[in-house]
């Protein structure tokens, strides 16, 4: 058995991991809104056609923001193509994922749709064929109360309210080659800021999220991120980063994901200071990891002209949720940094919901420790040292075997271990004082774990691979120290309350 050691005080943590920690984002893409959350006819809409399964999966799934309309598809949208009588708006080419777009679900919907799962929006402004001045125009029609065109428009839509979207991402993916409107740093700089001075002169409160590098593998990371920030610096209150996963061949690379993830986070946390001393800035730029997951990319435009293809659908495994738990504790353990992080995406799409068009849903693998992780929103992340044996790997040499975050819910009184043992044949004591705490007792100990690495939930067979009480009790001795045994290749979420 090997033996992790931990050591925590109650009074020391990273910080809060707030709600928008456990943010989402639903594109244009594929089935996501089209027969996704939006199927009109479906026995489960509502006058709307937003199908009633899908909202109760996401409220239970309390997801801070949800980030929209794209990703990719931004990139050649306009807005106000989606807005007004349904029969109005124009049929248009999709070009980033090859797909015929009706229009028929646009910002007023998706306002709509959000509200009723309970969460906010992360709004986004296409600044590949977009310019300024539209970007100005959506926060108009968006947040200001009325009296003005695109404000009157809006309350003529039938909304009076306005949707007050906060948070607002000035583009996607602007370094990408993929990308329709790529540019090099120094012009997305430029362009970004004129267009933050602009919204921000419509709604002085945005927040605002600056393109980060799109992967660390792209070329131009992370000369990207600084040239970036040195434009924008004063001006965008974010800089995003994105990274997806994949098994390319070596389980064990694909299960220290976590580790590439923190040393990215990392890398521009002090890319981030770099600009902040360089520009003699008082202000701080945090970061929004505004698009993470695991995705087997595969070909995304070998499909016909068509609305909602089939596009993107991953269908996660056992071994995926072992490494999305990684991911989930990274998150976690950097949360004085990465104050927001979208799952990418949220039903259909790279997702943990999947519906069937005129069906029911099934919850995939990934599901269970993004729920797990949500439901401990607004605790405090302890600082953790911990010392965990190593295991080798061909990609990141030597990384701990155990990846693990504790977050400690004052006014519950609860305190949740979470804890990824990637070792494959062994289990792992995972030792833990808790004294600073006080008296705490056992509360419960679900694992993710099995001998088919592969397997995975489906229409068939929705509820192959849960979380289910562990079979081992922890110990907890007079002292406050906590053992718990986590087994080989497992996620574990472990919760005690301070008496
Ligand atoms: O989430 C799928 C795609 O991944 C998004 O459209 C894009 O931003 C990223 O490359």
């Amino acid at each position: 058995m090997k033996q992790v050691k931990c050591v925590v005080d109650k009074d020391f943590y990273v910080g809060t991991a707030g709600t928008e920690l456990f943010s989402s984002f639903i594109e244009h893409l594929g089935r996501a809104v089209y027969n996704g959350i939006y199927e009109p006819g479906h026995p489960q809409a509502d006058s709307r056609g937003f199908r009633k399964d899908v909202i109760q999966c996401i409220k239970d799934m309390q997801i801070g923001l949800i980030r929209y309309p794209g990703g990719n598809f931004l990139s050649n949208y306009d807005w106000k193509d989606g807005i007004g009588p349904k029969d109005k708006r124009p049929v248009r080419l999709d070009l980033a994922w090859k797909s015929i777009e009706t229009n028929e679900f646009g910002i007023d919907e998706f306002a709509d749709w959000t509200k009723e799962c309970g969460a906010g929006i992360m709004g986004a402004v296409n600044l590949g064929t977009g310019n300024p001045k539209d970007a100005a125009e959506l926060v108009e029609y968006c947040n200001h109360p009325s009296g003005t065109y695109w404000s009157d428009m809006r309350i003529a839509n039938g909304h009076k309210d306005p949707h007050n979207i906060k948070v607002w991402c000035l583009g996607n993916e602007m370094d990408g080659p993929w990308q329709i409107g790529q540019m090099t740093s120094d012009d997305y700089g430029k362009k970004a800021r004129e267009t933050a001075k602009i919204m921000r002169l419509v709604d002085p409160s945005i927040k605002l999220v600056a393109c980060g590098s799109s992967t660390t593998r792209i070329p131009t990371y992370p000369e990207w991120d600084r040239t970036v920030l040195e434009h924008l610096y004063e001006y965008a209150d974010y800089l995003s980063l994105h990274r997806y996963y994949e098994n390319e061949g070596n389980d064990d690379d694909f299960l220290a994901s976590f580790y590439d993830m923190d040393s990215f986070i990392k890398t521009i946390a002090g890319t981030v200071g770099y600009v902040k001393a360089k520009t003699r800035s008082k202000k701080q730029v945090f970061l929004s990891f505004d698009e993470w997951n695991i995705w087997y990319m595969q070909n995304q435009t070998d499909h016909p002209w068509q609305k909602a293809p089939e596009l993107l659908e991953d269908n996660y495994s056992l071994l995926d949720s072992l490494v999305f738990g990684g991911l989930v504790c990274t998150l976690l353990n950097n949360c004085d940094m990465v104050k927001m992080a979208c799952l990418a995406q949220l039903v259909n799409v790279i997702a943990p919901v999947m519906t069937k068009p005129g069906g029911g849903i099934f919850k995939q693998t990934t599901y269970y420790p993004f729920v797990q992780a949500a439901g401990c929103a607004g605790g405090k992340v302890l600082k953790t040292f911990v010392n965990s044996p190593e295991k080798e790997t061909p990609m990141y040499g030597a990384v701990p075997g155990v990846q693990s975050s504790l977050i400690y819910q004052e006014e519950k009184g609860v305190i949740t271990l979470f804890a990824l043992n990637s070792f494959n044949n062994d289990s792992a004591e995972f030792s833990v004082d808790l004294r600073s705490f006080g008296e705490v007792e056992f509360l419960s100990h679900s694992e993710m774990s099995g001998t088919d690495l592969h397997a995975k939930n489906s229409f068939a067979e929705p509820e192959k691979v849960l979380p289910r009480e562990a079979m081992t009790m922890p110990v907890v001795d007079s002292a406050g120290k906590i053992s718990v045994v986590l087994p080989p290749l497992s996620w574990n979420t472990v919760k005690f309350r301070v008496k």
